[in-house]
C-alpha cells in the first residue's frame, strides 16, 4: 500500500479538525451522541468500550457520563507504546479513574482499575481521522485499533464516529486494516455493506 498517501490524507485532516470551530464540534458531537444512543445496536449492549477524547475529536465525555447513569459498563484503551498494543480497562469515574498519559491524553489508571476480557465487549467506539462509505478508516497511524480489533469476537460491533468532512471518496487500506461496522457523523449513519 502507499503509505504517503494515508500519511497525506491524515496529515491534512489533522489540519482541517485542528482548525475547526469549537462550537461546531461540540454540536456535531451532541448530534452523534444522540444517535448513538438511540441506535438499536447500541440500546442492547451493555459493555461498551470507547476512547477518551482528546482535542477536536468527536467528543465522547457526554456518552461516557450517560453510559455510566443508565447502567452501561465503560471500559476505555490504555495504549501501550513499547508494542502499539491496547488494553483495555472498566472504568467507573471519568475523573478519579483516569490519568493524563505522557501525550496529554486521558488514559485509564491501570494500577487501579480491572482489566475488561475483550470477548465480553459488546460495542466499541473507534476514533479515526479519516473515514470512506465502505466503513474503512485511517487512524493516527501506528496500528493501535488494527492489531485490538483484529482479536475482537465478530459478534462486537464497531462504531467510527466522526465530523462529516472527514469522510472522503476512498480510504487507502492495507491487508492489516480493520473496517468498522457502523461510522456515525452529525449527519448520517453508514453501515458497512
Ligand atoms: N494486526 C497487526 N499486526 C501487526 N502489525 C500491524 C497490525 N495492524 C497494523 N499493524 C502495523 O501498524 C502500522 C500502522 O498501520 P496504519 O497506517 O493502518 O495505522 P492506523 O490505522 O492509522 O492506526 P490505528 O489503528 O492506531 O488507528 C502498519 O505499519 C502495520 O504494519
Ligand atoms: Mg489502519
Amino acid at each position: 500500500m502507499d503509505d504517503n498517501l494515508k500519511n497525506n490524507l491524515r496529515k491534512n485532516m489533522l489540519i482541517i479538525r485542528k482548525n475547526m470551530p469549537k462550537q461546531n464540534a461540540c454540536n456535531f458531537s451532541k448530534k452523534i451522541m444522540d444517535t448513538i444512543i438511540g441506535l438499536p445496536q447500541f440500546i442492547n449492549c451493555k459493555n461498551i468500550m470507547l476512547y477518551i477524547s482528546f482535542n477536536n475529536e468527536v467528543d465522547t465525555y457526554k456518552l461516557a457520563t450517560w453510559c455510566l447513569n443508565n447502567n452501561k459498563t465503560v471500559i476505555a484503551p490504555y495504549c501501550i507504546k513499547s508494542n502499539h498494543k491496547i488494553v483495555p480497562f472498566i472504568i467507573n469515574n471519568l475523573t478519579t479513574d483516569l490519568t493524563k498519559s505522557t501525550f496529554g491524553i486521558m488514559e485509564p489508571k491501570y494500577d487501579i482499575l480491572m482489566n475488561a476480557n475483550i470477548e465480553n465487549i459488546d460495542l466499541i467506539i473507534v476514533p479515526g481521522v479519516v473515514f470512506d462509505e465502505d466503513c474503512n478508516r485511517i487512524g493516527f497511524g501506528a496500528g493501535y485499533y488494527d492489531r485490538f480489533l483484529s482479536m475482537k469476537t465478530k459478534n462486537t460491533i464497531t462504531i467510527g464516529i466522526a465530523y462529516d468532512y472527514q469522510i472522503i471518496d476512498k480510504v487507502p487500506t492495507d491487508e492489516y486494516d480493520v473496517p468498522l461496522n457502523f461510522i456515525i457523523t452529525e449527519k448520517r449513519i453508514i453501515s458497512l455493506k
